[in-house]
């Protein structure tokens, strides 16, 4: 069970602080966004070479932008460990998570609340972790879609039917009311922004996260 807390939601304007601030989750979890795939621009290669230095954690980079491919080897040599592509925004999808483990990092493939999981079924052995969008990307603090668990559960019998040991991710939503649910569905990563930056004490709120999806299962 990981927690993989969003900067999303973070003071930008002491982004090191607020990185450091979190050394109690498992990855920091950064939003890349271009104003063309989702609606707000973000997070450059120059910002994540910046978290890096502030942080031992593994980043979890979510690519929110049209041909990731292009964008790859540029978020890589900045400093991100797992690399999440959008299946909606790449149509030569096999190639970019080859790319991805080719240059040594964790290939993460994300789908939106809208995407069938047969999109990304002739992919699933090539990947490290499924991301599944809880929310339709572009801004944090929004409500949890309800559907997101069945589609984690069905995800979850495909993996174990083959054998396959990915990660599931959810993100978007995830609070300590509900993060129990997500967890008995099958998904083993947990992204939450809001739910951590919008409390006083970071540390307790991610031990508590933790702590309700463990006894979930
Ligand atoms: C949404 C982002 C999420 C977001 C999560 O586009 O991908 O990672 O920051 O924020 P919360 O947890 O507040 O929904
Ligand atoms: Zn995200």
């Amino acid at each position: 069970m990981k927690i993989a807390p969003s900067i999303l939601s973070a003071d930008f304007g002491r982004l090191a602080e607020e990185v450091r601030a979190i050394a109690a989750a498992d990855y920091v979890h950064v939003d890349v966004m271009d104003g063309h795939f989702v609606p707000n621009l973000t997070i450059g290669p120059v910002v994540i070479e910046a978290v890096k230095k502030a942080t031992s954690l593994p980043l979890d980079v979510h690519l929110m932008i049209e041909n990731s491919a292009r964008w790859v080897e540029a978020y890589a040599k900045a400093g991100a460990d797992i690399i999440g592509v959008h299946v909606e925004g790449d149509v030569h999808l096999h190639r970019t998570l080859g790319l991805i483990r080719s240059l040594g990092k964790k290939a993460c493939v994300v789908l939106n609340p809208a995407t069938p999981l047969e999109m990304i079924e002739y992919v699933l052995g090539d990947v490290d972790q499924v991301l599944i969008m809880s929310v339709n990307p572009g801004f944090g603090g929004q409500s949890f879609i309800p559907s997101t668990l069945e589609k984690v559960r069905r995800l979850r019998k495909l993996l174990d039917e083959r054998g396959l040991h990915v990660d599931i991710e959810v993100d978007g939503g995830i609070k300590l009311d509900n993060i129990a649910d997500v967890a008995r569905a099958g998904a083993n990563v947990f992204v939450a922004g809001s739910a951590v930056y919008g409390t006083k004490d970071y540390t307790a709120t991610i031990n508590s996260l933790r702590d309700r999806a463990r006894s979930a299962r």
